[in-house]
């Protein structure tokens, strides 16, 4: 079974779209097995957008990740990493889709409300950069089924 890191955003938590989004994963099917309110550090910040690290925008988008609280989570199930990215819409909510999560609740790259991992590779680093084992856990849902 497939896990990815999804992150509600400082300007997703201020907006109050911590339940909606939550919401939109859960109705999904996609089972969150790990979620905490916290304010991410510099360095952890760093480490996160180290790919983007040469880019223009990074220190600003450095300051803003840390600026206040984000809600992080892991989110399991089949395909979760392509479902959550599509779930999220395209990075700049200029291209967003309605009923995208940007699509339906952005306006600016830089303030764009969600993240979620790109790739099985990215998922694995990103949980264990915000996550401890103590704070995961395993449950089935009550619709999980096992059709083949
Ligand atoms: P990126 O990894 O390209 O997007 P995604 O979040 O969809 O994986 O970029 C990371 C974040 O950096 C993006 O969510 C918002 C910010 N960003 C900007 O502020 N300006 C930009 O031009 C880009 C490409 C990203
Ligand atoms: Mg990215």
């Amino acid at each position: 079974m497939e896990q990815t890191y999804v992150m509600v955003k400082p300007d997703g938590v201020q907006r109050g779209l911590i339940g909606e989004i939550v919401s939109r994963i859960e109705k999904r099917g996609l089972k969150i097995t790990a979620m905490k309110m916290h304010q991410i550090d510099e360095e952890t910040a760093r480490e996160h957008y180290k790919e983007h690290s040469d880019k223009p925008f990074f220190e600003p988008l450095v300051e803003y990740i840390t600026s206040s609280p984000s809600v992080s989570m892991i989110v399991e199930g089949e395909n979760a990493i392509t479902i959550m990215r599509s779930m999220n819409g395209a990075t700049k909510p200029i291209e967003a889709q309605p009923g995208t999560i940007r699509g339906d609740f952005a306006i600016e790259t830089g303030r764009n409300v969600v993240h979620a991992s790109d790739s099985k590779e990215t998922a694995e680093k990103e949980i264990a950069l915000h996550f401890s084992e103590s704070e995961t856990t395993t449950y089935s849902r009550i619709d999980e089924v096992c059709l083949y």
